[in-house]
């Protein structure tokens, strides 16, 4: 039998607009982790709340979804498939293999922007010369670009969306990134006053304009998001990528 938590989620989840009705979305979430070693790594603040708060908003508003999550110890939104991965090659590869099914991809996740270049097979070891070891770093492949740059996107198939955390200049960062990653959609908001809190502000920055979502709950915001997606998906949005 259903807790009755879930029957009030599922109350909660029937009473929203169904906006997404029909619609396959995909979310990335949470911080990935690169490996130095079996025992250490890399990784970063984010708590994964705000793309599994985009989760369960979607799949409220009638979509089916499929969320890829870094490490994070978060419960799966009722009805919501979850691919649990690590590391963000792990992610790209199967959000990639994802994208080939989805109306919209929604990403949330903190991708660890560089990874170590070789992760030793055993723990490294202190050599007694007080010396720290040298790590070389790689780039991670983008995966946000790499969806926006697929044939879906660019035919006007899959609707992406992009977040930015930036720590100051906001608006300015945010179009700039939006322009730059060839997105419908981006929301910015500021990285170091979001990660891990229960609320949010949101600035939506599409290409004829944008909008602020005063600061509310990360569901509230979710449930707003989803709205104006599915509004701005309806337009022809594509023809006004260029600007
Ligand atoms: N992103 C991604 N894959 C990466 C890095 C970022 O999919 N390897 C996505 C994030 O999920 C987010 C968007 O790209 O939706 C913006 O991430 P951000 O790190 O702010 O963008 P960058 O282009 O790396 O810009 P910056 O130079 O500010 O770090």
């Amino acid at each position: 039998m259903l807790e009755p938590e879930q029957i009030v989620e599922d109350l909660i989840a029937c009473l929203q607009p169904q906006v997404l009705a029909g619609k396959r979305v995909l979310v990335t979430a949470g911080p990935t982790f690169e490996a130095i070693d079996p025992v250490r790594g890399i990784t970063n603040l984010s708590s994964g709340k705000m793309g599994f708060a985009i989760a369960r908003a979607a799949r409220e508003a009638g979509a089916q979804v499929t969320l890829v999550a870094g490490p994070v110890a978060l419960p799966t939104p009722r009805g919501v498939t979850r691919l649990d991965v690590r590391s963000g090659r792990q992610m790209h590869a199967a959000t990639l293999a994802e994208a080939q099914h989805a109306d919209m991809f929604v990403a949330t996740a903190a991708v660890a922007d560089w990874r170590p270049a070789e992760a030793a097979a055993q723990k490294i070891k202190k050599d007694g010369s007080g010396r720290a070891p040298e790590l070389r770093f790689e780039e991670n492949p983008n995966i946000l670009a790499a969806v926006a740059a697929s044939e879906r996107a660019r035919s006007g198939a899959l609707y992406c969306v992009g977040f930015a955390a930036e720590s100051e200049n906001l608006l300015a960062h945010a179009q700039a990134k939006r322009a730059r990653k060839r997105v419908p959609l981006l929301v910015g908001n500021l990285g170091p006053a979001t990660f891990g809190q229960d609320d949010n502000v949101l600035l939506l920055v599409r290409p004829g304009g944008v909008e602020e979502f005063p600061r509310a709950s990360k569901l509230v915001l979710a449930r707003q998001l989803v709205a104006a997606m599915a509004a701005h998906a309806q337009t022809p949005w594509l023809q006004s990528l260029a600007t």
